[in-house]
């Protein structure tokens, strides 16, 4: 099958021709795959994956899944598996999630720009959004464009950033919201060194690898990477490098993590229901057998 795409935002993200990622074959894949080389997010919709089936294809298309989440640490998911991130606002007994709920308390961070898996070695790489209860309100997606954000610094700071290495804990962005965690949970929290700059060698382009859990350069003073990290995010977060997906039923969105970050958009949780499921694959070399 050939893919044809309508591009949704001017430097990134694609929306492709009809096609049922179920039954893609290994040539669909490939396209798919070249497809985010190109794009760095891509939005299929209609996709009426069951949990088993996402599971299936994210390995599939991607290789290993990342099982080791956020809120994995605080506690095992509903779905028992917990490479099927339970991306909602929904409890064990089918009810929302308390206003004070711990849980709720931690995904609330979705709402700070971030990568998925950074704070762990290896990375994510892609994630995969799959939409199953969409509630009547905007609750978007935001997506930046690392790699058109990487393109748009001068030439004396790409020469800056091209050489720093960054550490990411997750238990950084939660305690900048003030959530707390306990001292055995903070161990599994410790995080993972990055490069600051991502290259590609598929198409010769590079990113910035940022997200809310980066905390501190390599070799700097605190204060001194806090406010670089802290003017790169401003700087990608510009409107012109943002899209902001507003969710179908059935939308399954696909985006690198190397070559984008993302946030949550705010909307009245405690009122209507909004579940999706997330998988995350590891950016490690994909398995000859998954085509
Ligand atoms: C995620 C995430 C944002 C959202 O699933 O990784 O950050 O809008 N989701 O739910
Ligand atoms: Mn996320």
């Amino acid at each position: 099958m050939t893919l044809t795409y309508k591009q949704l935002h001017p430097s990134f993200v694609g929306e492709p021709s009809p096609i049922d990622l179920r039954s893609a074959n290994a040539g669909d894949l490939a396209e798919v795959r070249r497809g985010m080389d190109h794009y760095g997010v891509l939005v299929f919709r209609g996709q009426a994956f069951s949990d088993d089936e996402q599971l299936a294809f994210a390995e599939r298309f991607d290789g290993t899944l990342h099982a080791k989440t956020s809120t994995a640490v605080l506690e095992k998911n509903r779905f028992g598996n917990e490479a099927l991130s339970d991306i909602s606002n929904v409890g064990k007994d089918g009810q929302l999630l308390a206003a004070d709920d711990r849980r709720r308390m931690s995904s609330l961070a979705n709402r700070l720009w971030h990568t998925d898996a950074s704070f762990v070695d290896p990375a994510g790489r892609y994630s995969m959004l799959s939409a199953r209860v969409i509630p009547p309100v905007h609750a978007n997606t935001e997506f930046a464009d690392m790699r058109g954000a990487y393109d748009a610094l001068d030439d004396e700071m790409k020469a800056v950033v091209d050489e720093l290495s960054v550490h990411h804990s997750i238990a950084y962005s939660r305690e900048v919201l003030g959530f707390e965690f306990a001292p055995g949970e903070k161990e599994m929290l410790k995080g993972a060194v990055h490069p600051l700059v991502r290259r590609f060698p598929e198409t010769g382009r590079r990113s910035l690898y940022l997200a809310s859990h980066a905390q501190s350069i390599v070799g700097w003073p605190v204060p001194e990477a806090r406010l670089l990290l802290r003017d790169l995010m401003e700087h990608a977060t510009q409107p012109r490098f943002v899209y902001s997906h507003q969710w179908r039923l059935g939308d399954f969105v696909i985006w690198d993590n190397r070559a984008t970050m993302h946030r949550a958009t705010p909307f009245d949780d405690k009122k209507y229901r909004r579940e999706l499921r997330r998988t995350t694959t590891l950016d490690i070399a994909r398995p000859a057998a998954a085509h």
